[in-house]
């Protein structure tokens, strides 16, 4: 069989939250050059962008069935489930749809499931991200219904027995979308380090666990693309030929650290991160504030 339910207890209940910004002190006004470029002119291009509670569906596919990918699981939905909470994403609330609404939150993790391979370990292209998708709402794990929430966000989370066309070579995530949901996959970090590992925690990370810590980082990125560019006509801009989103402009192996991340603290074991939810650390991008035209780890 190929799909089951998760090994680590779903989250159901919101969780007590602890934001970073308590213990962060100034943020790095440097600007990045996209910014300087291109911040005056990113404008919404006319689509709406996901408002009021946004349910998350989680695919883990591939083998999740070690007790450490169980772990894995609880360390990510627990970053998912309490993101919207924090003032990190009360940045997100300045970009607003052609309707007036704006990006609210909550995010919520619905369900989770997973798929141990059922389009095969080597993924060749968005169809098969697409197609593991519906099989997923159909499988009746995600919800009692088996529809698709077209006001959702469905992620896929590969395991590391996980091959990708374009993970590890064009990307570490990235979103999409199809007629009737709008989706993000996120590779396993661990199988291309050097490329989707950030160097603050390629050696020790909040969570002992460089690869699921990234994983939370790329997905800080993924969700303010698929938030405020769902449909892929909103907030987005083509800047020479290449198509920036909102997370683009503040990530970057060329960006300075305190740019990427804002301040950084650091574990009693020397990793570093900069946002706390319930009693778990992770290491998050910074968010492109409009307003402010710099990048945010904190709205306040
Ligand atoms: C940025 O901060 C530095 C010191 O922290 C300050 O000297 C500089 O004027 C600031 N620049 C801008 C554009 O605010
Ligand atoms: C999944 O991974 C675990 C631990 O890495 C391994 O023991 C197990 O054989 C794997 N299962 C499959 C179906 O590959
Ligand atoms: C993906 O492409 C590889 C190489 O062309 C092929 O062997 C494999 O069967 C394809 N996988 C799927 C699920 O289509
Ligand atoms: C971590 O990143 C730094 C900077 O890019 C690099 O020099 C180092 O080799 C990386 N370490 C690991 C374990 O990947
Ligand atoms: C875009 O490319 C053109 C032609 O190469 C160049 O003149 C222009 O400065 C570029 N604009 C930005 C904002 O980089």
């Amino acid at each position: 069989m190929r799909f089951s339910t998760l090994g680590a207890l779903l989250i159901t209940t919101a969780l007590n939250l602890v934001s970073a910004q308590d213990q962060v002190s100034t943020i790095s006004n440097q600007t990045t050059p996209l910014i300087s470029n291109y911040g005056d002119s990113f404008k919404n291009t006319g689509g709406n962008v996901l408002n009021d509670k946004v349910n998350v569906y989680i695919v883990f596919y591939g083998n999740w069935s070690s007790s450490e990918s169980q772990a894995e699981q609880t360390t990510f939905m627990n970053f998912v489930n309490g993101v919207s909470s924090t003032s990190w994403f009360s940045t997100l609330k300045e970009y607003t749809g052609n309707d007036g609404n704006a990006v609210t939150g909550p995010l919520n993790v619905a369900a989770g499931v997973v798929d141990s391979g059922s389009h095969g370990l080597t993924l060749n292209d968005s169809d098969a991200h697409k197609q593991i998708i519906v099989d997923a709402v159909n499988s009746g794990y995600l919800s009692a219904t088996n529809q698709i929430d077209s006001d959702g966000i469905y992620v896929i989370m590969a395991g590391n027995d996980v091959q990708d066309k374009d993970f590890c070579h064009t990307n570490c995530g990235y979103n999409g979308y199809s007629d009737q949901f709008q989706y993000m996959f996120i590779g396993y970090p661990g199988t291309c380090s050097e490329s989707c590992i950030p160097p603050p925690i390629n050696q020790t990370s909040p969570n002992n666990n460089p690869a699921i810590d990234a994983a939370v980082t790329i997905f800080s990125h993924e969700v303010q693309d698929i938030l405020t560019n769902p449909r892929k006509d909103a907030w987005t801009m083509d800047a020479n030929g290449t198509t920036i989103e909102l997370g683009d402009f503040c990530a970057g192996l060329n960006v300075p650290e305190d740019v990427w991340f804002g301040n950084m603290q650091q574990t009693d074991n020397n990793a570093k991160y900069n946002i706390e939810i319930g009693d778990q650390k992770y290491l998050v991008q910074t968010i492109f504030s409009k307003n402010k035209k710099q990048c945010l780890l904190s709205s306040e």
